[in-house]
């Protein structure tokens, strides 16, 4: 298992290319099994979450290959059960369940089971599979999914935290090979969801209102072979625009979809960090002194529970009170206990962190825990005295392209060792 060695204090200036999203390419990928003809998808990040997605195509039955950031996807015959040794690994595999049952009329996928960021039910994707005409058995922690004939219907994706991303990607999925209209209300307005549903739009699909909280689609026989380009991984814009921030340095984001980060750019303008938008991308900029800020999460175009970690990160750094409340993963906090030990004053109030700045944290030998936690630590670790090392890198590299060499070269002190 690899580790990161940062010593901290180097300042950042130059430019960092972002790549194309994960959480845009999973679900997109998932959807190459709702035809048997050949998908092409260019921009895909290489990251080991995008080699378990194809693994399991490759499990299903797909002829896949991956080049230079292009998946090619034929999905002639397709499989009906992914199993748990492959789902366990990545939680967003259950995206899996609709294209499946949309292409085979049955469908049994592991339960994708726990998870550090909390509770993680699929209750919403099996009620709006249901309410399309699906049987759903639970049985030896499978969901089993059975349909004589999905039919169209009007449907809530509406829970407890607000809609949800995956599971309106898995009935909009259902839906496209449906007979007859779905009305999907409470939607999620996710830009990774609208990127989703231009690319069943290629394949043939008759979908509107994508970004609207109500997506209407309208069933057809069957789907083809399209081509798409993925967009640009707002969180990992957002990620390395903290970098930018937490050691008051200087970054191009080349590439960053600014238009999907309204509610990040703000935070940071919140803080007292400069963004500006330029030809190329945004530029990031920050002096001392910062501002400390009060951050609530919540569905788009909410402030994203996936940047909550490393906003924690800098306020750990401003002086002054901030307040970050995660309301979508109210006990999405593993980050917080890390960052105590590199001298961080963080108060965990429900879910609500208080965070009283201090100027300068110390290095210290700490643990990721999940993707966006792990994230903060190595942002924490740039700013920190001394040398911190972040083992179990392997959380990062799920969600992050090469994020040390990227680091390294707007002039981070960072390695990789084994
Ligand atoms: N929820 C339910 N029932 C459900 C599904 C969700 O109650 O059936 C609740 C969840 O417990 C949570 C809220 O609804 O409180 C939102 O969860 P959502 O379903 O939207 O999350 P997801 O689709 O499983 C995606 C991203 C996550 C991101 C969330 C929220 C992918 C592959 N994953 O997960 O990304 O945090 O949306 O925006 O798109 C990450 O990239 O680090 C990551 C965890």
């Amino acid at each position: 298992m690899d580790k990161f060695f940062i010593h901290g204090g180097a300042h950042l200036r130059g430019t960092v290319s972002i790549s194309g999203s994960k959480n845009s390419s999973l679900p997109i990928l998932a959807a190459t099994l709702l035809t048997r003809e050949r998908c092409v998808i260019h921009r895909v990040p290489d990251l080991s979450d995008i080699r378990y997605m194809l693994e399991i195509l490759r499990y299903l039955g797909a002829d896949v290959s991956f080049s230079a950031g292009t998946v090619t996807v034929e999905a002639r015959k397709v499989g009906w059960e992914a199993p748990y040794d492959l789902v366990r690994r990545m939680r967003a595999s259950v995206c899996v369940l609709g294209p499946i049952l949309a292409r085979c009329g049955r469908s049994k996928v592991s339960l994708p089971g726990g998870c550090v960021i909390g509770d993680r039910p699929i209750d919403l994707h099996l009620r709006g599979l249901e309410a399309l005409g699906t049987r759903i058995t639970l049985s030896k922690g499978y969901v089993v999914a059975e349909t004589s004939a999905l039919t169209g219907t009007r449907l809530s994706l509406r829970g407890p935290h607000g809609s949800t991303v995956l599971g309106t990607d898995n009935v909009m999925m259902a839906a496209c090979l449906a007979r007859g209209t779905t009305i999907i209300e409470d939607a999620a307005l996710e830009p990774e969801v609208a990127d989703l549903a231009r690319f069943l739009r290629a394949m043939g699909a008759r979908i509107h209102g994508e970004g609207t909280g109500c997506l209407e689609i309208e069933g057809v026989e069957e789907l083809h072979g399209a081509e798409h380009t993925v967009i640009s991984d707002r969180i990992e814009a957002g990620t390395f625009a903290v970098a930018a921030a937490i050691v008051r340095g200087e970054i191009l984001l080349e590439n960053a979809p600014s238009e999907h980060m309204g509610s990040i750019i703000e935070a940071l303008r919140q803080a007292g960090a400069s963004v500006e938008e330029e030809k190329n991308g945004l530029r990031v900029q920050a002096g001392d002194p910062l501002r400390p800020f009060r951050l609530r999460t919540g569905t788009y175009p909410g402030f994203p529970t996936d940047m909550q970690a490393q906003f924690c990160a800098l306020a750990v750094t401003v002086p002054g009170r901030s307040e970050i409340a995660d309301e979508v993963f109210p006990n999405r906090f593993m980050h917080i206990s890390e960052l105590k030990r590199m001298g961080a004053h963080i108060d965990l109030r429900g879910n609500v962190a208080v965070i009283d700045g201090i100027p300068r944290l110390s290095g210290a030998p700490v643990m990721a825990s999940d993707l966006r936690a792990s994230a903060a630590l190595v942002l924490a670790g740039l700013q920190a005295e001394n040398t911190t090392t972040v083992s179990r890198v392997y959380h990062i590299d799920r969600g992050y392209e090469r994020i040390d060499a990227k680091l390294r070269a707007v002039g981070a002190n960072i390695e990789r060792r084994p």
